[in-house]
């Protein structure tokens, strides 16, 4: 037999061609400059990354062209994959997921959030950015009110011009008993400029709550507390948990943090302006949480595991770190396991950020203790 050849299952996420079109017409119209104008772009862009880093709780100056300049071509396309894909995930535990009729997206900037959810509500139809969610929304299955909320203004002035539809949201709405019943609140990216007691006040009322956030240590461990506080408050925790008990990342280690990482193909034009960038995204890595008071898992969740870590090749075994319950685990595989029953010369370990089925192995031994458990996969 021809030695094994294993590889990690990893798909790739594309910007859409109506997002992409959008950017340029938008940047065409509205700011005068062309695409292909990487340098003024590019300034912009390593501005505000800098002002990020500078002033880690500073808010996002966007009354500044540049600012504007470099949510447009930059932090929209890249956060919009990575709503995207965390919207899959939830609609993977969740099969009611898309179906929500009103979308809130706090700190929403350009909301990513809303453009993401609005290519998932219409999967498989029609991706016109102009198609209207906000109407019929009696009736139709596809629309979804949204409702943006900012503390600037800039954005919905720039909003208005891409044409989507919203409505700003009116604080008296979050008194009728209704509001969010079959709401999605969401927080994208906008937890790094306000702390947990700046939160809205009507935050516990709301039945759906998702958080997308950098992937790193301090804010992914940041997020793993907050889960904590808000399942104190009856919530329970979707996705990317498989469950509601004590996160293995903050009992069994000081400095581990749950994130994931998608691999992404950007138009042409990104790649232009990336090479004046200081950083490159062949792939993102984010960190984020759903919440639910009314959903509930529909799995049994000790059969399923969340792929958290990539492959770790270690003498004729691989490990990839999971998390199915409190307890820190790895799958593993011996090679030699994988080559005598295998009838195949190519192995496919699981994609990060996936769900793994227990179920649908036959055979696994679990091995060690529980800050460092290995799931043996036999077959
Ligand atoms: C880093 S941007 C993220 C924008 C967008 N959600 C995204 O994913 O690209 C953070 C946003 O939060 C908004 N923001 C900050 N503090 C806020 C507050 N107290 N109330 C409402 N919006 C706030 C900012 O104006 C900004 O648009």
């Amino acid at each position: 037999m021809s030695k094994l050849k294993i590889n990690q299952k990893i798909s790739k996420h594309i910007l859409p061609e109506w997002l992409d079109k959008l950017i340029i017409n938008t940047l065409d119209q509205h700011f005068k400059i062309s695409i292909n104008e990487t340098k003024v772009i590019s300034e912009s862009i390593v501005k505000l990354s800098r002002y990020y880093l500078e002033n880690p709780l500073g808010k996002t100056p966007w009354e500044e062209p540049w600012c504007q300049l470099a949510h447009l071509c930059y932090f929209l396309p890249l956060n919009y994959l990575r709503n995207d894909s965390v919207f899959k995930k939830c609609q993977e535990v969740n099969p009611s997921f898309k179906s929500f009729r009103r979308l809130i997206d706090f700190g929403s900037g350009l909301s990513p959030t809303a453009w993401a959810f609005k290519e998932l509500k219409e999967l498989g139809e029609i991706s016109n950015p102009n198609n209207n969610l906000n109407d019929n929304l009696n009736g139709n299955p596809h629309t979804c009110e949204i409702l943006l909320m900012d503390h600037s203004k800039a954005p919905f002035a720039l909003l208005n011009k891409m044409g989507l539809k919203y409505n700003q949201s009116a604080l008296s709405h979050f008194n009728d008993s209704d509001f969010f019943k079959e709401s999605l609140v969401t927080f994208s990216y906008s937890l790094t400029e306000f702390n947990e007691n700046h939160f809205p006040p009507w935050i516990d009322r709301a039945e759906n709550l998702l958080f997308i956030e950098p992937g790193t240590q301090d804010d992914g461990r940041r997020l793993l507390q907050l889960r904590k506080t808000l399942l104190a408050k009856g919530y329970s925790s979707l996705a990317p948990c498989t469950g509601d008990n004590e996160c293995p990342l903050l009992l069994h280690s000081n400095s581990d943090w749950c994130h994931d990482r998608i691999n992404i193909e950007m138009p042409e034009w990104y790649y232009e302006i990336e090479k004046f960038l200081p950083m490159k995204n062949s792939s993102l890595t984010f960190t984020y949480l759903y919440l639910s008071k009314t959903v509930t898992r529909f799995k049994n969740q000790n059969q399923e595991a969340r792929i958290i870590g990539d492959p770790l090749y270690e003498n004729g075994k691989i490990r990839q770190a999971c998390c199915r319950n409190s307890d820190r685990e790895f799958l593993s595989w011996l090679e030699r396991d994988l080559a005598k029953k295998n009838n195949t010369d190519f192995f496919e370990l699981p994609e990060r950020g996936s769900l793994y089925s227990l179920s649908a192995v036959d055979n696994f031994e679990l091995k060690g203790k529980q800050s460092q458990r290995e799931l043996r996969i036999k077959n």
